[in-house]
């Protein structure tokens, strides 16, 4: 079995999906894991590194892929790369099935079995597999750290000679993984912290970290199966989008983070709340590429609305790429080296919730 290491082509994507470190692991249980020239770069890993942890370094793209089995990928391959990969491979990164359905039939016609990570069941056995919460940690991270760089103030309070600095005030919406990184980041620099959430679950967690939790006065949870969120009523609705406004009006930054999968993130931030914020504020929107919980953000830029500063990267993550590439990077070996080799267990849960494609057919029954 051999292993192909792609370089990455979409733009401002930093990540890698194999390491020196996870070389060395497909190396010792018996693969042969090729890299091609460059794959590394974005995540500060020179060929060099890999070739030292056994790893053979190819020129280019179709000289890598040749003869390989498996695919590793942080994203799912462009079009123009679909030639190189040897028919009948597995694919295996974060193929955002919900944007590239379009891209099955390709895929099909080429007999691959196509695993994307992000549909992994969050169950405890998953858990070392985990590519969305190994990245959302570090999205909610340096979320926080790109608000506080566009934020011309302090973030801690200080008392000086001068007089006191009051402490900046900082609101997450959304408490799941990025979330609660956002809050405990906004903590560790000093500011002061609340928090919103429609599963009332999370409020303990929230509070641990030292945040306030803001409740809805409402019977109504949001807790739906797997630990993720159900769309609200049109009443819990109202009654959050005021609690919401009157938080927002007192925040020098917003975090938000709130998202159904599967669905068009809910709007939280309106456009009337971005005018009643205080000038100079900034809001970070995690959720800009599912539509975004403001629809005032902006994907992959930074904007200046009333005075607000909106940024809506998508790709934070890459924006910690040293750190996102070696936790994707184990979250992958972790997955193959469980499940796929030295045969594939296509009765597992974790595979058969994954695999997109197989046989020259869809097989997941969420997309059939
Ligand atoms: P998660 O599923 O762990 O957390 C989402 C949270 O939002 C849940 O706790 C859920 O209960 C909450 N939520 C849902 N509807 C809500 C509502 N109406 N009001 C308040 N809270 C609500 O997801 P995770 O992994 O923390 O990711 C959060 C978001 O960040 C997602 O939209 C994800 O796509 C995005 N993301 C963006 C990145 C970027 O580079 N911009 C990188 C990583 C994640």
């Amino acid at each position: 079995m051999k292993i192909a290491v792609l370089r990455e082509r979409r733009e401002g994507e930093l990540r890698v999906a194999a390491t020196p470190d996870t070389v060395k692991k497909y190396a010792a249980s018996g693969v042969a894991v090729c890299v091609e020239s460059g794959a590394g770069l974005g995540s500060a890993i020179f060929d060099e590194a890999y070739a030292a942890a056994g790893a053979e370094i190819a020129p280019a793209a179709a000289d890598c892929a040749r003869d390989a089995g498996i695919i590793l990928r942080v994203r799912a391959p462009e079009e123009d790369e679909l030639p190189y990969i040897p028919d009948g491979a597995m694919l295996i990164g974060m193929l955002d099935p919900y944007s590239h359905r379009d891209a099955f039939s390709a895929w099909n016609r080429k007999k691959l079995s196509a695993f994307s990570l992000e549909l992994l069941p969050r169950i405890s056995r998953a858990q070392s597999m985990d590519v969305l919460s190994s990245q959302s940690n570090l999205a909610g991270y340096r979320a926080v750290i790109d608000a506080v760089a566009a934020l011309g103030k302090a973030v801690p309070m200080m008392m000086t000679a001068a007089g006191t600095v009051a402490p900046a005030k900082a609101l997450v919406l959304g408490a799941g993984v990025a979330g609660l990184q956002a809050i405990a980041t906004a903590k560790r620099l000093g500011a002061v912290v609340s928090a919103f959430d429609v599963r009332p679950a999370v409020k303990e967690q929230v509070e641990s970290l030292g945040a306030k939790f803001i409740e809805v006065p409402a019977a109504e949870s949001g807790e739906a199966t797997g630990g993720y969120a159900k769309e609200m009523s049109e009443e819990y609705k109202n009654k959050q989008r005021q609690l919401i406004h009157d938080t927002i009006i007192k925040q020098d930054m917003v975090i938000s983070t709130a998202l159904i999968p599967g669905k068009p993130a809910p709007v939280l931030i309106t456009e009337d709340m971005v005018k009643a914020m205080k000038p100079g504020s900034v809001i970070v929107d995690l959720a800009v590429a599912s539509g975004g919980n403001c629809p005032l953000s902006e994907l992959d830029q930074v904007v200046v609305k009333y005075g607000v500063t909106l940024i809506g990267y998508s790709d934070m993550p890459s924006r910690v790429a040293v750190d996102a590439s070696q936790l994707y990077a184990r979250n992958l070996f972790n997955f193959v080296s469980t499940l796929l080799l030295p045969e594939v267990k296509w009765d597992d849960e974790l595979v058969a919730g994954t695999l997109l494609t197989k046989d020259g057919m869809t097989a997941h029954k969420g997309f059939i």
